[in-house]
């Protein structure tokens, strides 16, 4: 079995009087989909984003490829190899889908750029942008209009092929599928496939038991704030078993 390419243990964090994370473990391995699951307020966004730089956790640690590292901020997540597809998404409004891309990235040019220069970049980021939106297979009405002007679809699908794009170790979706019709999830379900076949790490929160059967290897079970269990290969026979987990029957 391989080397986990991301651990984390013993995950504690508070938010005031709420214990969110009550000593949460769990491990994530390059070419496989871990499926996080529970029930709303289990502590699954809160762990996600403790992971990505969101939060920082009061007590635990977290490692990558067996070494102990600090993420105090997103950019640190990032630059560990961390990418991230937010439940609340984390567009800018105002921005179009290339400049979403890249913001608080190496490409963004400074101010002083002659304008012709800052024009060539501005060009080559659409450029690379729609290239992998294309790769998604998602039709945009304009790639320079406004993403506060598209549809819920398009702006997962931007958000989803912004951490494709720069995923180099892990990925993580927060229920990515969860505002798209079938057509528009089986297209996120197919990245996900593609970026643990190119060597990712793949975690997926969600509350759809068929995309767990379909693609989770391992599925890890919060229930407020703790780990309730985890099972290896979901399957339909042993699906009741995670349900049972997930709503806290015996
Ligand atoms: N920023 C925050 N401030 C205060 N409480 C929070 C915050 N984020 C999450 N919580 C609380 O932590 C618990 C876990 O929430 P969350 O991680 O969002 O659960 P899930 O993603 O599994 O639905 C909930 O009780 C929630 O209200
Ligand atoms: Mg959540």
């Amino acid at each position: 079995m391989s080397k986990p390419v991301l651990e984390v243990r013993g995950a504690h964090k508070r938010f005031g009087a709420v214990h969110a994370l009550k000593g949460v473990g769990f491990v994530a391995r390059r070419g496989e989909v871990l499926a996080l699951l529970g029930d709303n307020g289990a502590g699954k966004s809160t762990l996600i984003k403790c992971v990505s730089g969101v939060h920082g956790l009061d007590e635990g640690d977290i490692l990558i490829e067996g070494e102990k590292v600090a993420i105090r901020t997103p950019a640190a997540a990032r630059s560990a190899g961390i990418e991230t597809v937010y439940q609340d998404l984390a567009l800018f409004d105002n921005l179009t889908p290339a400049e979403n891309f890249y913001c608080g990235r190496e490409l963004s040019f400074p101010r002083w750029l002659p304008r012709g220069l800052r024009l060539l970049a501005s060009r080559k980021m659409n450029h690379e942008a729609a290239a992998v939106i294309d790769r998604l297979k998602v039709k945009l009405p304009k790639f320079d209009a406004q993403v506060a002007l598209m549809s819920g679809g398009q702006r997962q699908a931007i958000a989803v092929a912004r951490a494709a794009v720069f995923a180099r170790k892990v990925v993580i979706l927060d229920e990515p599928t969860a505002a798209l019709g079938l057509r528009e999830s089986r297209k996120v379900l197919n990245l996900i496939v593609q970026l643990r076949d190119e060597g990712n790490a793949v975690i997926l929160i969600t509350h759809n038991m068929e995309h767990v059967v379909e693609l989770a290897d391992r599925a890890v079970v919060l229930r407020q704030g703790h780990k309730v269990g985890e099972i290896e290969k979901p399957n339909r026979s042993n699906q009741q078993d995670l349900v049972a987990m997930i709503v806290g029957a015996e």
